[in-house]
């Protein structure tokens, strides 16, 4: 019968029979699907895959310690590159959102090409494709909205004999029961999606570093309090978003004129359509008193009350 514990004894099996003794790498992004194709092949062939985490200076608070955290003492190889100083650079000036995707597009391939250079002889590349990417890609002449940069989704920029994408035929849920039936932490199997140029679309026009900091901090406490309220599997995908406009505001006696932040909650299934998530008032209230009191330099907080369409889920 069909169970994921098959599934996985298949997979595994397949995966050993096409490496055999060959070398593997694969582009960790800390999300779910690259996570769960990262100890599915460890599982099949150990040593011989080595994990490289691109850390491009765009997470959230905390995320890169934490993604190390979790597969460094998973007895795999694993190499974490802290490229931020290379992608700050690059997107210097610029604030076209199809732009900033481009650029951290092709970086991260270079990062990654160096990386795979200093392995030496790499034989296969690893990639946590699932199955609706793989609908998204075939979709042909479906208009692009946005050029999704996927850090699971790497052209083959370098020789390699071939591409190992163990989860192509599985949906999300199938995939996080799978990461469970690995082992995997529970954070991670139920992680909500991360975008592959993380904070660079979060933060609307110039990335600043700046810009960066007061972001991850607001984004964390929206985080916490929606974890207080017990509420992180009802939203599925929820973010701060540090907009460009700055307006009044008053702090004691003093005029300020700084950020305005806007929060965005959603429900969906497939992500393709999405409902703005109806958070209670009472932890809405909580969270702005809490983040402008403990932020620098955002003095006032929208809710984005749009859906999907005609809105999109992310700002850029
Ligand atoms: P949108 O904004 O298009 O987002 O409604 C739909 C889902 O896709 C995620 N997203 C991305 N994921 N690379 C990714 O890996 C990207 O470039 C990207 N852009 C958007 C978004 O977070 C949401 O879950």
């Amino acid at each position: 019968s069909w169970t994921m514990a098959n599934y996985a004894k298949t997979a595994i099996a397949n995966i050993k029979e096409t490496v055999g003794d060959g070398k593997v790498v694969l582009a960790l992004s800390g999300g779910v699907d690259s996570s769960v194709a990262a100890a599915l092949i460890s599982k099949a062939v150990g040593s011989q895959l080595t994990c490289i985490f691109v850390d491009h200076g765009l997470l959230r608070k905390n995320e890169g310690d934490e993604v190390e955290a979790a597969f460094k003492d998973s007895g795999m190889n694993f190499i974490r590159v802290d490229a931020s100083e290379r992608f700050l650079k690059k997107l210097e000036g610029v604030s076209d959102p199809e732009r900033k995707r481009k650029i951290i597009g092709e970086e991260f391939i270079r990062v990654f090409e160096d990386e795979g250079r200093k392995i030496g002889s790499v034989d296969f590349l690893a990639q946590g494709t699932i199955y609706p990417d793989v609908i998204e890609s075939g979709a042909g002449d479906a208009a692009v909205i946005k050029s999704h940069h996927n850090v699971g989704g790497l052209p083959a920029v370098v020789d390699f004999k071939g591409l190992i994408e163990p989860l192509r035929n599985l949906f999300k849920d199938e995939v996080r029961e799978l990461g469970a039936e690995l082992g995997l932490p529970e954070y991670l199997v139920w992680r909500q999606p991360f975008p592959g140029p993380g904070l660079a679309i979060r933060v609307m026009g110039e990335i600043t570093k700046e810009k960066l900091a007061i972001l991850r901090d607001a984004d964390a406490i929206f985080r916490e309090e929606i974890a207080n309220a017990g509420m992180q599997r009802d939203i599925n995908q929820y973010f701060a978003v540090l907009t460009n406009n700055h307006s009044v505001g008053v702090m004691g006696d003093f005029r300020t004129y700084d950020y305005t932040l806007a929060l965005r909650g959603v429900t969906t299934t497939d992500f393709m359509t999405a409902d703005w998530a109806r958070i209670p008032y009472d932890v809405l209230d909580k969270i702005s008193s809490r983040i402008v009191n403990e932020v620098d330099h955002i003095n006032r907080i929208v809710y984005d009350i749009t859906s999907k369409p005609p809105a999109t889920i992310e700002w850029e």
